[in-house]
């Protein structure tokens, strides 16, 4: 893929961050496709996952180069571990960023798919994998009684947006402690947050494009219309790299795609460090057992 490397990234740029209210009603795994309300509750997140999942594959097919900027991303993550045994891939979904990860490393190395929604997995299952790919409901910050053993590298793609933002630098630090020192964590996501043209070219594209396409494939609507929000509210991409070396990581670096999702669509890398526990709120050390 050929990016834009913007510049390493240590300032922070608050949230401005609207909020719909919550606790309004939201889609059941069973319901019929239908308009719902947009909420920011983990939980109702999933539940929009679910219902969207059977119409998921057809949506981000399509995408133009969805597949390509998740390959690209796989690949980026091979730049910082080359030769991995253990990968994950958190918040996998219908498992397409397996397959990105699978095409890029092979069959020999050890995937496990995590995904909080039964809907999305079960999409995932329904492929054909090869022996050492495996599929795990769980959620982002509690991963701790999921993995024996710390992973070499891992890949979060359209994850983290989901993630409710008092959430975010709980999942981000669990996501650390997955990790073995050394090993690397590369997002894809979203943010258009501090940049006037890229959000307005991001609402342009949802009412002309996405909104229609998910209407005439008969998707979910509601999940479409928390898609066009969730992305107008994410971080920054400052915001979201500060938290990553809050969180621990370092050797934090972003860059985004080419196209008409340039300065929409960000990939950023960061690297837990050999040696060094990551900070805790306290000022203690935080640390998963067996993992250092
Ligand atoms: C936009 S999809 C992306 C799926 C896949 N990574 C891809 O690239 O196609 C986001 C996925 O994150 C999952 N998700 C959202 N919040 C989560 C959380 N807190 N923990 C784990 N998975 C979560 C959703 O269920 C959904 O399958």
């Amino acid at each position: 893929m050929s990016v834009e490397v913007t510049p390493r990234t240590a300032d922070v740029t608050p949230d401005r961050a609207p909020r719909t209210p919550e606790g309004t009603p939201v889609a059941r795994p069973d319901d019929p496709p239908r308009e719902t309300p947009i909420t920011p509750a983990s939980a109702d997140v999933t539940r929009e996952f679910d219902a969207g999942a059977p119409r998921y594959d057809l949506l981000v097919g399509l995408n133009p180069g969805y597949h390509q900027h998740l390959r690209a991303a796989a690949a980026a993550l091979a730049d910082r571990v080359p030769a991995p045994r253990r990968l994950l891939d958190l918040g996998c979904g219908s498992g397409a960023s397996t397959k990105a990860l699978l095409s890029v490393f092979g069959d020999g190395v050890e995937i496990r798919g995590v995904d909080a929604s039964a809907g999305m997995l079960a999409q995932a299952r329904g492929k054909t994998w090869p022996p050492g790919v495996s599929f795990t409901q769980g959620r982002a910050g509690a991963l701790d009684d999921l993995l024996a053993e710390p992973v070499d590298g891992m890949l979060a793609a359209y994850l983290f947006r989901n993630v409710p933002e008092a959430d975010r630098d709980a999942a981000l630090a669990d996501a650390w402690a997955a990790l073995r020192p050394g090993g690397a964590l590369v997002v894809v996501e979203y943010s258009v947050a501090g940049d006037a043209r890229a959000g307005r070219i991001w609402r342009a594209i949802c009412e002309a494009v996405i909104l229609p396409l998910a209407t005439v494939t008969g998707g979910n609507h509601g999940l479409y219309r928390y898609l066009e929000r969730s992305v107008l509210d994410f971080d920054t991409v400052p915001r979201f790299a500060a938290r990553l070396g809050g969180a621990g990581f370092v050797d934090v670096e972003s860059r985004t795609v080419t196209g008409w999702q340039r300065g929409i669509l960000h990939v950023i890398r960061a690297t837990r460090p050999l040696d060094e526990p990551a900070p805790t709120r306290n000022g203690s050390r935080r640390n998963r057992r067996g993992r250092r």
